[in-house]
C-alpha cells in the first residue's frame, strides 16, 4: 500500500546530472576506463535522485543488465543524467543515462551505457520505509513510468521463478 500522507513529487525535483573528466586512475589494462568505474558512478548518482525523492537513505536492490556502447578514455568527459522513472511503496526506478564527449569538445557527446536501477529507501535498521508517490508532468514523463511498470513487473516475475527454482534444493 502507498503511504498517502505524504505528498507526490515531479521527476524533476530529484534530477541529477554529473559530469566528471575521467584520468589515469580509472583505466584497465587495455588503458580504457573501467566498467565497473562507470557502474560506480551509475549507482552512486541514482542514490542520490532516490535519496532526494525520498528524503533519506536508499540503498540498490537490483541493476538491469547493462550494455556498453563504446570504450571511454582517458581525456573524456562522462556525464551521468539520472531521473527517477517510477516510485511504489518503498522502492523506485531510477534510469541514469552515460555520455560522454573529449575534455577539448572535439568530438561532440555520443552514448555509452543505459542503466535502471531499482532503489530501495531504507530507514534506520535498514528496513524499507514509504516514498513519496512519483508524479509525472510531462508526455516523457509518463512514457517513462509506463515503460519502468513493465519492467518491474518483468523483474518481479524473474524473481520469484527464481526463488520457485531453488524450493526443495
Ligand atoms: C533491498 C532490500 C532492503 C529489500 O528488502 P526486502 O526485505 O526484500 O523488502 P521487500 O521484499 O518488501 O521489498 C521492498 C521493495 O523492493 C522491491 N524489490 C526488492 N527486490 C527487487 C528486485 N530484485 N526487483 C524489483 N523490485 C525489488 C519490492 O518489490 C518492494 O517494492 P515496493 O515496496 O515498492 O512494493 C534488501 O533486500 C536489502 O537490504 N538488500 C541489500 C541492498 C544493498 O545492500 N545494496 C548495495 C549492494 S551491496
Amino acid at each position: 500500500m502507498h503511504d498517502t500522507t505524504l505528498a507526490g513529487r515531479p521527476p524533476s525535483a530529484s534530477h541529477l546530472t554529473l559530469s566528471q573528466i575521467m584520468d589515469q586512475h580509472h583505466t584497465n589494462l587495455m588503458g580504457t576506463v573501467h566498467g565497473g568505474r562507470i557502474l560506480n558512478l551509475i549507482d552512486s548518482v541514482a542514490g542520490v535522485v532516490a535519496a532526494r525523492h525520498s528524503d533519506g537513505p536508499a540503498v540498490t536492490a537490483a541493476i538491469d543488465e547493462t550494455a556498453f556502447l563504446r570504450a571511454v578514455r582517458v581525456g573524456d568527459v562522462v556525464h551521468v543524467d539520472a531521473h527517477i522513472t517510477w516510485a511504489g511503496r518503498s522502492s523506485m526506478e531510477v534510469t541514469v543515462k552515460v555520455t560522454a564527449d573529449r575534455w577539448d569538445r572535439a568530438v561532440p557527446p555520443t552514448d555509452v551505457a543505459t542503466a535502471h536501477l531499482v532503489m530501495v529507501a531504507v530507514d534506520d535498521e535498514g528496513q524499507p520505509r514509504s516514498v513519496p508517490p512519483l508524479l509525472p508532468q510531462t508526455d516523457g514523463d509518463r512514457r517513462r513510468y509506463r515503460e519502468a511498470q513493465i519492467r518491474r513487473e518483468h523483474r518481479l516475475a524473474l524473481r520469484q521463478a527464481l526463488l520457485d527454482g531453488t524450493e526443495g534444493h
